[in-house]
């Protein structure tokens, strides 16, 4: 199992959300800060129609895409309008303030 570093923890917004390249990865990450010291790691591209979910709103937990406004959440990758729809997740986790994924092409899917 390999980890890479995504970020800093001071480069996602303190209850926001922020995509992120990371080497070796086709799509963007998107990193959103849950809270508490949470993060969640997730594809940074919507499964509905392939919009980049950055320029969406993060609200209690959920990512409203920019595209048609269907709520993703961020732990379970449920989508509330949609059940076949469920965005990818990837493991996460903060070492020395940084924030790292596990790198994992599949990510999680359900
Ligand atoms: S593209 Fe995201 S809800 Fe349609």
């Amino acid at each position: 199992m390999s980890w890479v570093r995504v970020c800093g923890v001071a480069e996602v917004p303190a209850g926001g959300m922020r995509a992120f390249r990371v080497e070796g990865l086709a799509i963007p990450v998107l990193v959103a800060d849950l809270g508490a010291g949470r993060f969640a790691a997730t594809s940074g591209i919507c499964p509905h129609e392939d919009v980049e979910l950055e320029g969406g709103e993060l609200v209690a937990g959920r990512v409203v895409c920019p595209g048609h406004a269907y709520e993703f959440d961020l732990v379970t990758g449920r989508c509330a309008h949609d059940a076949a729809l469920i965005l990818r997740r990837f493991p996460v986790r903060v070492v020395d303030d940084e924030i790292h994924m596990r790198v994992d092409l599949l990510g999680v899917s359900g």
